[in-house]
């Protein structure tokens, strides 16, 4: 295989791509999905439904069910009930973000919260985990029980982790990267760990799955933290969300460090208020581009994407050149 991202990075992949390699296991996922939505409460069903049948890019499972079938020609019943288990804990994690962030439209249509009210949607994340826990048991692996457990706690860390740093400027580099892997690129890890797991993979092989989803997840966060401000494209959520709520994000970060003190000052004025002016996201935006925060944060997804590469680059099949085309989607993706 090719042993730099760059050779490979000057073509461009679709999600529906890669989804093909494995599209009649995504099905059964999907069809295990709507199996396991199924309440007698019907308030739970429907906002659950809401979201899930919204669409969404279904990476964490493709991750699951990819990283299965390296090391097993046949996928088992377990990796389908792990993979609905990893899209189960991010839609909960979706239900309750949408909530602390206030945003409005999540998977093009409008979030949860804004239809039902904080409380019922609260409350459908909460009955999410808890089916994916259901599903973990199915798995009969203790491994993957304790490794889903603690990705789980260590989302919601990053979440409450953020929360204390929102507003402030300042805020330190390694402790931005840190909230972005335990939000984000911990699942991504674990997706890719547990369905080596559930693949037969050794314990190492599966780790080695662990790190390259780990650098993939902080690639895709990097990724989504600069298209917050910039994308063009309809991705299904809102253009200027993070600026909005007052999210301190990469981007934003490596600018503050480098703008002259007046251009300090500004930012200090529109995120120490408790909701930042919808009139000031255009200049923000350009002090932003000004001092490079974008590029600066594209430049850490690359070095992140390389790890993966490189790690990726232990083995040797079609489908591992699909893991590297995932590398180069995230870090390309516009949507
Ligand atoms: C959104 O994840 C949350 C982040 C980690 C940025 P995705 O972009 O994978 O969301 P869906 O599942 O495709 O809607
Ligand atoms: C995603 O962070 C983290 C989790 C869902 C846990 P974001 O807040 O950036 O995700 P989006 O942009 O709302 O999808
Ligand atoms: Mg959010
Ligand atoms: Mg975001």
């Amino acid at each position: 295989m090719s042993s730099q991202l760059s050779n490979i990075s000057n073509h461009k992949f679709s999600i529906q791509d890669l989804q093909q390699l494995v599209k009649d296991e995504l099905l059964k996922t999907d069809q295990i999905i709507s199996h396991s939505l199924k309440s007698d409460v019907p308030l739970i069903e429907t906002i659950a439904k809401h979201l899930i049948y919204a669409g969404g890019k279904r990476i964490r499972p493709l991750l699951s069910l990819i990283c299965a079938r390296l090391f097993t020609k046949t996928i088992p019943p377990e990796t389908l009930y792990l993979a609905t288990a990893v899209e189960f804990i991010h839609t909960a994690t979706l239900l309750h973000d949408d909530v602390i962030d206030d945003s409005d439209l999540r998977r093009g249509l409008q979030s949860a919260h804004k239809v039902w009210g904080n409380p019922s949607s609260i409350l459908a994340g909460d009955y999410l985990f808890a089916r994916a826990f259901e599903l973990m048991v199915k798995t009969d692996s203790l491994d993957i029980l304790r490794i889903l457990s603690e990705t789980s706690a260590k989302i919601a860390a990053g979440e409450v982790l953020q929360l204390t740093h929102s507003h402030s400027l300042n805020v330190a580099e390694d402790v931005a990267l840190k909230i972005i892997g335990a939000k984000t690129a911990e699942l991504f890890a674990a997706a890719c760990q547990t369905g080596a797991l559930t693949g037969n993979a050794t314990p190492e092989q599966a780790s080695l799955l662990y790190r390259y989803g780990y650098s993939l997840g902080m690639v895709f966060q990097l990724t989504d933290d600069i298209l917050d401000y910039t994308t063009v494209n309809n991705r299904g959520k809102n253009i200027g969300d993070d600026f909005l709520e007052g999210k301190v994000t990469l981007p934003l970060i490596y600018a503050y460090q480098k703008a002259t003190l007046q251009h300090r000052d500004f930012l200090e004025s529109v995120f120490n208020t408790q909701q930042p002016n919808e009139s000031y996201f255009k200049d923000v935006l350009s002090i932003i581009e000004e001092y490079q925060g974008f590029k600066t944060t594209y430049d850490i997804a690359k070095g992140h994407a390389q790890t993966a590469f490189d790690l990726i680059g232990n083995f040797d099949s079609p489908l591992a050149r699909s893991l590297q085309d995932l590398i180069v989607y995230c870090l390309e993706r516009e949507a």
